[in-house]
């Protein structure tokens, strides 16, 4: 895997920022898979100060995961975290975003929708956070690499670690997320990993077997994925090779 040492979270959002729009570039309409989760923020913020970023405003946009069982205008819903973080501040229109309804009463048919939309479109970039577990989108501990998108039970962990964003006893117990193995169809991926408390995590992910026990570690089977990491989350990893 190329893996891309940047000094902090800064450098990491700028980087990120940059190494999409060099990508996107390529693609006259291009489809890219977004994160939400508080690592890809500062590359949002970049984007949104970066005139060359108003090439997005004609891109596709596929929501990478979202809670269930909450309304369309709660708080928690992901589509409108990035609603907030990405589109708004570029002026993307909200047609532009595929996203799942988390209010969906038929979860397994709405799965399918954006299976099939997916399928339609492809993905030309997928842009992704890792989770303190090793999931990937929700993709959690256990998924299998060929993994479709679906309804997902969040582990005990997840549910603690997002309870960061939404406080104890908030965060919703299923979730969507786009597969593993929908994900790996994406032509080009990026990782983005900062910070002291994903140090261990990351070094599972880079040295570790390769195994649905660790989902990220999908990623080394595809051939050119990124990673984009700073000092912090990368000391582990850089231990690790002596
Ligand atoms: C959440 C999201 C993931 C996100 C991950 C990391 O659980 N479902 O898509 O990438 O956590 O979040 P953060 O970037 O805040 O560490």
């Amino acid at each position: 895997m190329d893996v891309r040492e940047v000094r902090d979270y800064g450098e990491l959002s700028r980087a990120a920022a940059a190494l999409l729009l060099e990508w996107v570039a390529d693609f006259s309409s291009p489809s890219i898979v977004l994160p939400t989760g508080n690592t890809p923020l500062g590359c949002y913020a970049a984007l949104a100060a970066d005139p060359r970023a108003r090439a997005l405003t004609g891109a596709r946009l596929i929501q990478l995961d979202e809670y269930h069982g909450i309304a369309r205008d709660d708080p928690r819903n992901l589509a409108e975290w990035l609603m907030r973080a990405l589109l708004r501040p570029l002026a993307i229109p909200a047609a532009r975003l595929q996203r799942f309804d988390s209010s969906a009463g038929n979860a397994a048919a709405e799965a399918a929708r954006m299976e099939e939309i997916v399928e339609a479109i492809g993905i030309d970039v997928a842009i992704l956070g890792l989770g303190p577990n090793g999931h990937i989108g929700f993709n959690e501990p256990g998924s299998i690499f060929d993994s479709p998108t679906r309804l997902i039970e969040l582990t005990p962990e997840s549910i603690r670690s997002n309870a960061a964003y939404w406080g104890e006893g908030r965060v919703p117990p299923f979730a969507f997320s786009l597969g593993l193995g929908t994900l790996a169809r994406a032509r080009r991926t990026l990782l983005l990993v900062s910070g002291e408390r994903k140090a261990d995590i990351l070094a599972e992910t880079l040295n570790g077997p390769i195994s649905p026990t660790v989902p990220a570690t999908y990623l080394r089977a595809l051939s050119g994925a990124v990673v984009i990491a700073d000092q912090l989350a990368l000391r582990k990893w850089r231990g690790g090779r002596g």
